[in-house]
C-alpha cells in the first residue's frame, strides 16, 4: 500500500535538461518501487522549444500544473538560436509566480573528486561543504523598472524589507538547523544602498542568533575568500545576483558545474528543484552530460519538501559509491593511472549505476 502520494511536475526544458531530468526520474521510480512513496509525474513543458512551438516559454497550463503539484523537478532552459533571455525568463516567472524566495545551493566536495577540485590540497584541507542561500525573487533579476532607450539603459535593483528579512531569517535558521557555527552575509555595502539596507537587517536579525558567529564580506572580497578558505565556509546568505555568480564559482570547486543541485523554495509550499547548470548547448544531444546535479536535486526535494532525510542520505551514498567506479567525462580524473581504473559513462550509464546502488541500499 502506497500511502505517501506526491504529484511531481516535470519541467524538462531544453538542451541537456531532458537528458538529466530522465536520470532524476529514474531515481524516483526506484524509490517508489521500494518505499511507501507513490509519485505521479506530470509533464509541464516549458522553455525555448516550447516558445518556438507555442509562442510562450511558459504555457499557462504548465504553470497551473506546477502550482498544483507537491514539487517540481526542473532541467534547464535556453536555446542558442533564440534571443538572449527569451527562454530563460520562464525561470523568473516561476520563481516570482510561486514566490520561491529561497535559492538553496549546497556545495559539497566528495572525497573521490578531490583531485577534480582546481585548488591545491592546502586550500581544501578537511573538505568543502557549504550552502549558499540566495535571495530568489528581488534585486536586479526581478527586472522591475528596466528602462531601455537608444543611448542609455537602466536596470533597477529593488529590495523590500519583507524580502530581505525573510531570506536572512531563513539563512540563520538553516545555519542553526545544520549546527553551523558561522554564517557569512555577502553584499557590496561599501558602494550600494541596497547592500547597506541588507547589512543593517542582517545585523539586526543576527542579534537573535548569538550562538552563531556572523561575518560580513563584500562580494569582491568573498570571491577570493571562496578560493582561499573554502573549507571554512559554512552557510552563506546573499542577494540574487551575487548568489548566482558565487554559486557557479563554488560549483567548480566540487569538480564540475554538473555536480551542483539547487532548490527554489517557498517553505511549506510547492518548491522547485534543479541542477544549477544551464542547457549546455555545447554538449546537448551527445549523452555525456553529468546527471548528478539533478539526482542531488531529487535528494534535496526529499529533504526540503518531504522532510525525508533517510532517502536523501541513501541517494547521496549511492552517488559516492558510484563515483569510485565510473563517471561522466567532466569528472574523470586528468591523471591517466586513476582514469584507467574508472569506467567512462554516458548520462544514462551514470544514472543506471547510481540507481543500482540506490536499489541495493533500499533492499537492505
Ligand atoms: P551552462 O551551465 O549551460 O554550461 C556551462 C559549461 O558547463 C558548458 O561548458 C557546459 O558544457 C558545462 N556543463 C553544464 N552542465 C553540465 C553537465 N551537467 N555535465 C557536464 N558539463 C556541464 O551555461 P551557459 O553555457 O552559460 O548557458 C547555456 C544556456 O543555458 C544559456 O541559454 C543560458 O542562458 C542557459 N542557462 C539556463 C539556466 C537554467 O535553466 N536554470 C541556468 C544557467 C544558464
Ligand atoms: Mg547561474
Amino acid at each position: 500500500m502506497k500511502n505517501i502520494k506526491k504529484k511531481i511536475a516535470i519541467a524538462r526544458g531544453d538542451g541537456i535538461g531532458p537528458e538529466v531530468v530522465a536520470e532524476g526520474i529514474k531515481i524516483m521510480k526506484i524509490l517508489e518501487n521500494f518505499s511507501d512513496y507513490h509519485f505521479e509525474f506530470i509533464e509541464t513543458p516549458l522553455g525555448g522549444q516550447v516558445l518556438k512551438d507555442t509562442g510562450t516559454n511558459l504555457p499557462q497550463k504548465s504553470f497551473d500544473q506546477m502550482k498544483n503539484s507537491d514539487a517540481i523537478l526542473f532541467g534547464a532552459v535556453g536555446l542558442p538560436d533564440l534571443p538572449l533571455g527569451a527562454a530563460e525568463s520562464a525561470i523568473s516567472k516561476i520563481r516570482q509566480g510561486l514566490d520561491l524566495y529561497v535559492n538553496l545551493r549546497p556545495i559539497k566536495l566528495y572525497d573521490s573528486l578531490r583531485d577534480k577540485c582546481p585548488l591545491k590540497e592546502e586550500y581544501i584541507q578537511n573538505g568543502i561543504n557549504m550552502t549558499i542561500i540566495r535571495e530568489n525573487t528581488e534585486g536586479l533579476y526581478a527586472k522591475i523598472g528596466a528602462e531601455v532607450s537608444k543611448d542609455s539603459v537602466i536596470n533597477k535593483m529593488i529590495y523590500t524589507r519583507k524580502s530581505v528579512e525573510r531570506i536572512i531569517k531563513f539563512g540563520f535558521e538553516y545555519a542553526e538547523k545544520k549546527g553551523h557555527s558561522e554564517i557569512i552575509s555577502v553584499d557590496k555595502a561599501n558602494l550600494l544602498e541596497c547592500s547597506q539596507f541588507w547589512r543593517n537587517i542582517f545585523q539586526d536579525i543576527g542579534k537573535n542568533y548569538k550562538n552563531i558567529k556572523q561575518k560580513n564580506f563584500f562580494i569582491d572580497s568573498f570571491c577570493q575568500w571562496l578560493i582561499r578558505e573554502p573549507y571554512s565556509v559554512q552557510t552563506v546568505v546573499t542577494e540574487n545576483m551575487f548568489g548566482d555568480i558565487i554559486s557557479d564559482e563554488a560549483a567548480y570547486l566540487i569538480g564540475s558545474l554538473g555536480m551542483a543541485a539547487s532548490g527554489n523554495i517557498c517553505p511549506g509550499k510547492v518548491s522547485m528543484y534543479e541542477p544549477i547548470h544551464g542547457s549546455a548547448p555545447d554538449i546537448a544531444g551527445k549523452g555525456i552530460a553529468n546527471p548528478i546535479g539533478t539526482i542531488l536535486s531529487v535528494k534535496l526535494m526529499m529533504e526540503e519538501s518531504f522532510g525525508d532525510k533517510i532517502y536523501g542520505n541513501l541517494i547521496e551514498k549511492a552517488i559516492e559509491l558510484s563515483l569510485e567506479l565510473g563517471r561522466t567525462i567532466d569528472i574523470l580524473p586528468k591523471n591517466d593511472l586513476r582514469k584507467g581504473k574508472l569506467k567512462t559513462l554516458t548520462t544514462n550509464g551514470m544514472g543506471d549505476l547510481i540507481s543500482q546502488h540506490f536499489q541495493t541500499f533500499l533492499k537492505k
